[in-house]
């Protein structure tokens, strides 16, 4: 019985450790909806971000040529088309920007990305991305609702377009309240064809934060498995020696 309460209590213990690092994880954004293992769209998230975040940006933990092996991308095409900072593939991914420079024009080095979606979550990104709006006050003509009086400009203006925000006006004083987003000024993409860019954007920067991860969770189905039938042949041995002595 003892053996029974505590195998119950070890699988129990499997399941709700990851439901509580999700809970733990859930602010109120809501979910990018990307996908780790849709290698499709890993790949068009690298194009993009090498195309128009490493300007500013760098991510100094992740390799070409690692890149170029998890997401099946051939060596031709990573130094024609990825390869903007460096020409040795065994590189780390540099920024084009100097950190000096940067603080010069935005008041703020632009951070590393390699583990920004492990800092912030997957969805804050996601959501940063969708959120930012016109606003004249700005010395980058555009505020954003995540991330309030952000140095960062617009990049994806040309793509999305630019959006102005909507605020209810406060009833009691304070802070007017974000309301919703209206689009007079479209871009070359359609809403849901930017939230595509952007989601395979994100999914990106997910696997750079952590390469190994759909690695990690196939073998965490097989470890559970091989635990479960364990257990089992665990519970048979203890019938077994105990058959005799009751
Ligand atoms: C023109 C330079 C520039 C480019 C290009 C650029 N960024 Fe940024 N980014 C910045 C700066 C500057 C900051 C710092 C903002 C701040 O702290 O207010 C920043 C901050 C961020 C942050 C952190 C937000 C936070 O919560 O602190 C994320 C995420 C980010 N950028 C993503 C991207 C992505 C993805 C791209 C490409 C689509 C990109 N950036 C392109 C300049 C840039």
């Amino acid at each position: 019985m003892r053996i029974k309460t505590f195998a119950t209590l070890v699988v129990a213990a499997g399941l709700l450790l990851p439901l509580m690092t999700l809970a733990n994880e859930g602010e109120s954004f809501p979910h990018a909806g990307n996908d780790p293992y849709n290698q499709a769209s890993l790949q068009r998230g690298a194009r993009n971000f090498m195309n128009y975040c490493s300007g500013c940006h760098s991510a100094k933990f992740v390799r070409y040529n690692r890149l170029a092996k998890d997401l099946a991308i051939p060596e031709a095409e990573l130094r024609a088309n990825l390869m903007f900072t460096s020409d040795k593939p065994a590189d780390t991914i540099q920024s084009a920007m100097p950190a000096q420079d940067a603080i010069k024009w935005f008041g703020v080095a632009p951070p590393d990305l390699s583990l920004i979606t492990r800092s912030r979550g997957t969805d804050h990104v996601y959501a940063y991305l969708m959120s930012f709006y016109r606003d004249a006050s700005r010395p980058t003509g555009v505020n954003n609702t995540v991330l309030v009086g952000t140095a960062m400009p617009h990049v994806l203006a040309d793509l999305q377009g630019v959006q102005t925000a909507v605020f209810k006006t406060a009833a009691v004083a304070g802070a007017p309240e974000f309301e919703k987003f209206e689009l007079p000024q479209p871009g070359v993409l359609s809403p849901e064809k930017y939230a595509e860019f952007v989601r395979d954007t994100v999914n990106f920067l997910e696997y750079m934060a952590e390469p190994i991860q759909t690695t990690r969770r196939d073998l965490g189905v097989w470890v559970i498995l091989f635990l479960m039938l364990f257990t089992g042949f665990a519970y048979l041995l203890y019938k077994e020696f105990w058959r005799d002595v009751r």
